[in-house]
């Protein structure tokens, strides 16, 4: 018959197992968080900035202790050149470029800077929404696509008098974000682009370094662009939204429950940042409106065909490397 008086050996071992069991809380709460460090170029109060930090609460909220997100705004850790190379040193964790500012990494994210593509934020919902547009997240390099995040339609400014027709531009120095396609569009136009980051540019157009510069509402206003450009066209030619990216890598080594909660916490972001970049756009064109600073002009029908016609050449030049079935594929979201 067997014995059911336990061994030595296996009174040794529960108790072990029991001393571990009671050791490990204490080994887990010593434990260093899991810190997240999440940098962006914008100020705190636009669409991209309250996101950043809507996720970092939702985020330390699910893990106490465990997890601990550190937001840095306004190019504090990494201005725009250097976040993305950032990200693949593992010096920064998550970041949210431009779409502009894959340029050098993913010749098919240009998709999004080809003018006139999109008819409305709308259309650019719809396409990252499908299966076309979260293609793009496998950027390839060591990124990890996690979210698009809205920030709005762009608009052109300068310190010119008037802004509704293409050759309004003509001859002037634009500052431009990191995009050959951006460049293309306005050596189209017969101005002349210059590439810059977003920290240097109200001090180009304070000094006249650059006559003009392209931007969403919500930068022109959290900038202040508006005070040291004299006009400004409400052109809508092209988007200026956001990947949300990681590091392949760091994210793939994390704990499988983390990644899961992170990727909740991402998407409930996404939905809030995403709202309020269709507020902001209303409000800070608005403020821009109310401070009397530059003027808007709108733009008629006629004036929307010609910057159309003018820049026609752009799309067809970046075809190739962007693809048409992509290209199709953004067309057709709008209705
Ligand atoms: C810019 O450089 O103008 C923008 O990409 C900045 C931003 O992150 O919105």
């Amino acid at each position: 018959m067997k014995s059911i008086n336990p061994s030595r050996r296996q009174i040794l071992a529960t108790g072990a197992t029991v001393a571990g069991a009671l050791a490990f809380p204490m080994v887990a709460s010593a434990q260093a968080p899991i810190v997240i460090k999440f940098s962006h170029v914008v100020a705190e109060k636009t669409p991209k900035g309250q996101g950043a930090l809507r996720f970092k609460e939702l985020v330390e909220k699910k893990f106490p202790g465990r997890v601990q997100v550190q937001v840095f705004p306004s190019s504090q850790l990494f201005g725009d050149a250097k976040e993305l190379e950032a990200l693949l040193l593992g010096d920064v964790h998550i970041i949210a470029p431009s779409l502009s500012k894959f340029d050098r990494y993913n010749k098919k994210i240009q998709l999004f800077d080809l003018p006139f593509l999109f008819d409305d934020m709308a259309a650019v919902d719809r396409f990252q929404s499908s299966a076309a547009g979260k293609s793009l997240f496998e950027i390839g390099r060591g990124f990890r696509g996690l979210a698009y995040w809205h920030n709005g339609m762009k608009q052109m400014s300068s310190n010119r008098d008037k802004l509704t027709r293409p050759e309004d531009v003509k001859g002037l120095k634009f500052r431009i974000q990191a995009s050959d396609v951006l460049e293309a569009q306005f050596r189209a136009l017969g101005a002349s682009p210059q590439k810059m980051a977003f920290s240097e540019v109200y001090q180009a157009l304070q000094t006249g370094v650059v006559d003009g510069q392209e931007n969403t509402w919500s930068n022109t206003y959290s900038q202040k662009y508006y005070e040291v450009q004299k006009t400004i066209g409400e052109t809508n030619h092209g988007v200026l939204d956001y990947m949300v990216v990681t590091n392949a890598k760091w994210w793939d080594g994390l704990p499988a429950d983390i990644r899961t909660g992170l990727s909740e916490a991402m998407a409930e972001a996404t939905v809030y940042a995403n709202k309020l970049a269709g507020d902001f756009s209303k409000e800070d064109r608005q403020k821009i409106v109310d401070a009397g600073k530059a003027k808007i002009q709108t733009l008629t029908k006629d004036d929307v065909a010609a910057w159309r016609k003018a820049l026609d050449p752009v799309l067809q030049k970046f075809e190739g490397p962007i693809g048409r079935d992509l290209i199709q594929a953004a067309q057709k979201s709008n209705l």
